[in-house]
Parts: C-alpha cells; sequence; structure tokens
C-alpha cells in the first residue's frame, strides 16, 4: 500500500510516500528554521501560516519526484498531536480533505510514535521487542515497546526535555535555535574535564530524567566565567554539557535494557543525531550484547516519512475514512 505522510506539528512541513512493501518513495520537507530563528524560538501564528503556503507545492513535488498519482495513493496518515494547534490543523484538514477526494483511510499518527518508526527508513528490519529511546525538542522518554502500538513508558523527564536543554545552552552561548548541532560541533573541540557539571538523577532509584538544573548550572557556569566569550571556554563548557546529557542518557537506557533484557535499542527523535550520544550508546550497548536502531542522520529531525511508516503499522485496523471527521489533540500524552 502506498501511503501519504504528512507532518506539520511544529516548524517543519514535511510531506512523503511510503510503500509498506518496498519503503520510501518520495520525500519533500520544508524547515522554518530560518523564519523562526530572527525571534529565537518557534512563532505558533508564523508556523501555522507557513504550513498553510508549503504544504500543496510540497505534496505536489513529491508525487511528481516520485512519479505518482493522487489516485495510487491507498491510505493518509497525519500527525495528530501533540504540537501547536494551527500548524496541527494545517496538515491534518489537507491530509482529511485528499482522504475524502480519493475515498481513502485517513490514520492519525502521535508524533512521537512517528519518530519511533523512524528507524525503519534506515532500510533495516525492525525487530519486536525492543526498548526506545525517545529524545527531541519536547519529549525525553525511555519505552518499552512489547509490540507494534504495545508502548509503555518506563520513564521520563520530569521538566525539561533534553532537546530544549541543548537549545537553551546554545542560546546561552550565543547561537541560534535549534542550537543541538552548535552544541554538539563545540563539544568536539572540548577538554573532556575542563569543566564539570551535574549528573542528573544519575543514582536515583528510576528511568526518569531532569534537564532544568544542568540548564541553571551551564547559566552559572557561564555567569563566573573569566572570559564567556572565549571560544575555547564555549567548547569545554559544550563538552561538559553533553558528557553530562550522554552519561545520563546512557546509563538509564542501559538499566532499562538489563531490567526488561530486551537485546535491541531503538533511538529517536531530534537529538538521536547527536555525534556523542550515539557513540555513547553504541559503545554502552556492545558490552552488554544490544543492537541498537538510529534513523538516518536527515531523518532523525521531524518528517513526513516516519509518519507514513508508523501509520503502516496500524494499517491492518484502519481501513476507512473516519466518519466524524477529522481532530487534533495538541496535547496528545
Ligand atoms: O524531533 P525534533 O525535530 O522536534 C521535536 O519533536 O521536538 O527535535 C528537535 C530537537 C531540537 O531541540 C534540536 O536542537 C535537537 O533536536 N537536535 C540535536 C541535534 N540535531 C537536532 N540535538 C543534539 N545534537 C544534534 N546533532
Ligand atoms: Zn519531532
Amino acid at each position: 500500500m502506498i501511503i501519504l505522510g504528512i507532518e506539520s506539528s511544529c516548524d517543519e512541513t514535511g510531506v512523503a510516500l511510503y510503500d509498506s512493501e518496498k519503503g520510501l518513495l518520495g520525500a519533500a520537507l520544508h524547515s522554518q528554521i530560518d523564519m523562526h530563528k530572527l525571534y529565537g524560538g518557534v512563532v505558533p501564528e508564523l508556523a501555522s501560516r507557513d504550513h498553510i503556503r508549503r504544504i500543496i507545492p510540497l505534496l505536489d513535488q513529491v508525487l511528481s519526484e516520485a512519479n505518482i498519482s493522487k489516485k495510487d495513493i491507498d491510505a493518509v496518515a497525519v500527525t495528530e498531536g501533540p504540537g501547536l494547534a494551527g500548524a496541527l490543523l494545517v496538515g491534518t484538514s489537507v491530509g482529511y480533505a485528499i482522504g475524502l477526494a480519493l475515498n481513502i483511510p485517513v490514520i492519525g499518527v502521535h508524533h512521537m510514535e512517528g519518530h519511533l518508526y523512524s528507524c525503519l527508513l534506515a532500510g533495516e528490519d525492525l525487530k519486536f521487542p525492543f526498548i526506545a529511546l525517545l529524545v527531541s525538542g519536547g519529549h525525553t522518554q525511555i519505552m518499552k515497546v512489547a509490540s507494534p502500538g504495545k508502548y509503555e513508558l518506563l520513564g521520563e523527564t520530569l521538566d525539561d526535555a533534553v532537546g530544549e536543554a541543548f537549545d537553551k545552552t546554545a542560546q546561552a552561548l550565543g547561537e541560534c535555535y535549534p542550537g543541538g548541532p552548535a552544541v554538539s560541533r563545540f563539544a568536539e573541540q572540548g577538554t573532556p574535564g575542563a569543566i564539570n557539571l551535574p549528573r542528573p538523577l544519575l543514582h536515583a532509584d528510576n528511568l526518569d530524567f531532569s534537564f532544568s538544573g544542568l540548564k541553571t548550572a551551564v547559566m552559572n557556569t557561564i555567569r563566573l566565567a573569566e572570559d564567556p566569550s572565549a571560544q575555547s571556554f564555549k567548547n569545554d563548557l559544550a563538552r561538559a554539557f553533553v558528557d553530562s546529557v550522554t552519561e545520563v542518557l546512557v546509563k538509564k537506557t542501559v538499566k532499562a535494557l538489563k531490567k526488561t533484557g530486551y537485546k535491541s535499542l531503538v533511538v529517536a527523535g531530534g537529538v538521536s543525531a547527536n555525534k556523542q550520544l550515539r557513540e555513547g550508546l553504541i559503545k554502552a550497548c556492545k558490552k552488554i550484547g544490544v543492537k541498537v536502531y538510529f534513523p538516518p542522520l536527515a531523518l532523525c529531525t521531524d518528517n513526513g516519512a516516519m509518519i507514513a511508516a508508523a501509520a503502516a503499522s496500524h494499517l491492518q485496523n484502519i481501513k476507512t475514512l473516519p466518519k466524524e471527521g477529522f481532530s487534533i489533540k495538541p496535547k496528545w500524552q
């Protein structure tokens, strides 16, 4: 079946065509990062308006590049939530309209379930059960995934998401949103151990996280620094931040793997693009004989392909267009 995937929950308009047998047929994406940069973060009203401008041209582009006619689409998958209400409405209303016009099913997908399935886009055969570490700008979760659609939350952040902590750290170092890639780049040049930051909840007897204290520690270190604008200081602080985050994420993930006895780990969400985190997880998992799956680098952040891939796992259960119309769930748990 050919599934059209649409993502518009935040600042990326993503459209993709995914074949449940052959995999990804084509994808188009527009990122609004340059527009929001000026404001230091995503401005919801501007985001919705830009999704409206972009979505139909992206749809036309992906159909033409994949050489697929609209009538070949068998189902539509849209991000139903969580996310910005106005932004979600753009993708869901376009998706539902296409479903109505073609009389095909429309499947509402949870944004984080989309991230979870983005590993399928690396072309690997994902075997259940597995532990998922979901690390994005809005979520930090450890999930037990026994079978498709069976998710048990084992732990999550009690305050900020790890991506948010990356972004705040980058902002404090004078870098633009989204700051993850800049912090990672600086960290590569930094000296390990030159600055020490706390490892929040590292020894707590649970699988939860906390990153707001770490963010405060970053701010305090900058406040007390002799020359906070020196590149060497920025590099060392970024290194300390990345080392702290990596150690905590790796330790808790290994704990979850040992607790469940599962032998596969899926890492997904924007922060799964992080080099140091990838290296830390690969090393730790090798020691305990666990196979780690990552999405392709270009598909770690938001995109339409992951939404279509997630919907493919629900196809058996959804056969018709939703009669009650479409919905959005901005605060979907
Ligand atoms: O999954 P995503 O695109 O959007 C949400 O669902 O939130 O994740 C965006 C987050 C941002 O906080 C961004 O700074 C972070 O992912 N990010 C990274 C890297 N690339 C993106 N964080 C660390 N290292 C990276 N290379
Ligand atoms: Zn996301």
